[in-house]
């Protein structure tokens, strides 16, 4: 329910699963409603992004962005746009490379 709740062996997972992109979204800086989550998921999100890059996934498939409930329009355009990022992108092939490791 709250973005800093976001671990980020769970981003990790769905990318070995087959995710091809992850959109993490948090209430905007100061709304959260446990205070800080929000902050300790930027904070989170940073180091997460660095070891994806190390990992060689491209870091425009994991963003992480700020979007109240009450921004339905706002959220729906987000997820569009996310959606043709990662189209663009094409399928992300670390899934397939797990596998081939393992
Ligand atoms: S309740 Fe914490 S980010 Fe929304």
């Amino acid at each position: 329910m709250c973005s800093g709740r976001i671990d980020p062996s769970f981003v990790l997972k769905s990318f070995t699963e087959g995710a091809d992109g992850v959109l993490i979204c948090g209430c905007h800086p100061g709304d959260c409603h446990y205070h800080e989550g929000n902050y300790k998921c930027l904070r989170r999100f940073h180091l997460l992004e660095k070891y994806l890059v190390q990992m060689g996934i491209d870091k425009r498939r994991i963003r992480l962005e700020w979007i109240s409930a009450s921004e339905g329009k706002e959220f729906a355009e987000l997820a569009n746009e996310f959606s043709e990022t990662i189209k663009e992108l094409g399928k992300s092939t670390i899934k397939q490379e797990m596998e081939e490791f393992a």
